[in-house]
């Protein structure tokens, strides 16, 4: 009887609530990877580190067998952090979920950072390992905390892109000295707290200072390069409270932003140096600059195109940002659903780029309830083209450039695209001749397939759908 008391201690049930908990981070990270089961795999995770925060605030005990304390403080935080974290995610449009992203994410960095703060003055004595550990856990959740912060003021508009003359070298000597600093802590050359304060205060500047000068537009990229370092920095903590479940969650988000990173990167053909010191799409090109002259497009009415998609067999729709800022993905189905009850085929060709952020489009579909068989991703789509009558590119430009293959002076040179003009015919719609995201010209738009229809997409889109009921 003794036996199974010891078997069934309170430990044993902590630690299988953490193994709950790691396995249904794995198993939620899995289901997130296809549309359909995406959200159930949200709730799962979700609900194991629940069972896992639960678990420790209840049955924890540390080595002088005593329990948590403080829980006034413990349920203030998680009632006013759940409180204010489900309101903002219900409220949050979806094109400013980066920004919403960018915001969780630091609060993430911030968390790591504290962490260590505390630890810092709670171990008397910390070993070595230990203070590797607290040190490097502080230095990149500030950064991250302090670069998240600033992407995010970024991404809504409060801050400017801005470039410190010689802040590059600002930045070498700022990170230089981190290292230095943090050698002398952990060596044991100096414990003095202004040392601690002063690497966390160098943290900060210089998370301030590598995000500043990267373009508004690339911030998509640096956001989920940051969150693979709250990862990291959460995985210092695991280790620093000999915690498996925080360790796990630390390590799967570090390497999953580290992934998402590089297939951000991939998709755009752009190296990471690129997107970190390359300016791209910032105030020199970036959007909403003018384009320049290059020869006629042509424009085309909504009759006219409602009667070439009518008389189509196959028709596929390309949406792009900009059919996200119109929030015209209910009305984009609703033409869906015209065409194919007057037979018409419709395939939509989904860029792994189109949009603002990783699945964008998917996302943005999904939520107007377009059957997911009907996306196809862009090697499939291209094999598509040619069979195809009539491609609708709604609110796209750089995902369908043709520049990205011809040529070779393009910053988008090399980036993969959906090739369009491959069909019989294409019309674009926009609200006017200006670039997108990166800032330049499309030579598409003046191809003599191409046609404009011009407007914006939502009330383009439902006008369309009332010239096809009646053609
Ligand atoms: P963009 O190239 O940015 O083009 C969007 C177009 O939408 C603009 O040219 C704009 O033209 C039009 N538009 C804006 N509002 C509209 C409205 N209300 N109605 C109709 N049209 C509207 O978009 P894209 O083709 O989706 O390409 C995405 C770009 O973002 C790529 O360059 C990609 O590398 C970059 N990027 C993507 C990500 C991820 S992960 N998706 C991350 C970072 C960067 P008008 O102003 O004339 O209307």
């Amino acid at each position: 009887m003794e036996q199974l008391n010891d078997l069934i201690s309170t430990q044993s049930i902590l630690l299988f609530c953490y193994l709950l908990g790691s396995v249904t981070f794995i198993l939620g990270l899995k289901m997130l990877s296809h549309p359909d089961t995406a959200r159930k795999g949200n709730l799962i995770a979700a609900g194991g580190m629940t069972i896992a925060i639960v678990a420790t605030i209840f049955l924890y005990k540390g080595h002088d067998g005593e329990g948590l304390h403080n829980y006034g403080w413990i349920f203030g935080g998680l009632v006013i952090g759940s409180v204010v974290g489900t309101m903002a995610a219900k409220k949050v449009q979806m094109t400013a979920m980066p920004e919403m992203v960018s915001l969780f994410n630091g609060m993430g960095g911030a968390c790591a950072m504290l962490i260590s703060v505390v630890e810092y003055h709670h171990n008397e004595y910390p070993s070595m390992g230990m203070m590797v550990i607290i040190v490097l856990g502080m230095i990149i959740g500030t950064v991250s905390f302090a670069g998240s912060i600033i992407a995010w003021g970024k991404l809504n508009g409060r801050i400017k892109d801005r470039t410190l003359p010689a802040g590059q070298i600002i930045n070498f000597i700022l990170f230089g000295a981190i290292i230095i600093m943090a050698v002398m802590l952990i060596g044991g050359f100096s414990d003095s707290p202004a040392l601690f304060y002063g690497i966390l205060a160098a943290a900060a500047l210089y998370g301030i200072l590598f995000v500043m000068p990267i373009g508004g537009a690339d911030m998509p990229v640096v956001i989920s390069l940051l969150n693979s370092f709250t990862g990291v920095a959460a995985a210092f903590g695991g280790f620093l409270y000999n915690n498996p479940v925080m360790l796990t969650g630390g390590i799967l988000v570090g390497s999953a932003g580290t992934i998402l990173t590089i297939l951000m990167c991939k998709a755009m053909n752009r190296s990471l140096k690129n997107v970190l010191i390359g300016s791209f799409g910032g105030a020199k090109a970036g959007p909403g600059g003018a384009a320049k002259e290059q020869g006629n497009y042509k424009e085309i009415s909504l009759n006219d195109t409602a009667v070439l998609m009518a008389y189509a067999q196959k028709v596929m729709i390309i949406p792009g940002y900009g059919l996200a800022v119109a929030q015209a993905q209910h009305a984009c189905h609703e033409l869906e659903k015209v065409l194919e009850d007057k037979g018409v085929e419709v395939l939509y060709g989904i860029h792994p780029v189109a949009g603002r952020m990783p699945g964008h489009m998917n996302v943005l579909l999904a939520e107007a309830d377009v059957p997911y068989e009907k996306l196809l991703e862009m090697e499939d789509a291209n094999d598509q083209m040619s069979s195809t009558n009539v491609v609708l590119i709604l609110g796209a430009n750089d995902v369908v450039n043709p520049a990205a293959k011809d040529d070779p002076s393009s910053p988008i040179y090399g980036m993969p695209i959906l090739e369009a003009e491959k069909a019989e015919h294409v019309i674009v719609n926009k609200r006017s001749m200006k670039p997108g995201y990166a800032g330049i010209e499309n030579d598409l738009f003046f191809r003599p397939k191409t046609s404009m229809l011009f407007g914006d997409a939502k009330k383009v889109l439902q006008d369309l759908v009332s010239e096809l009921k009646q053609v």
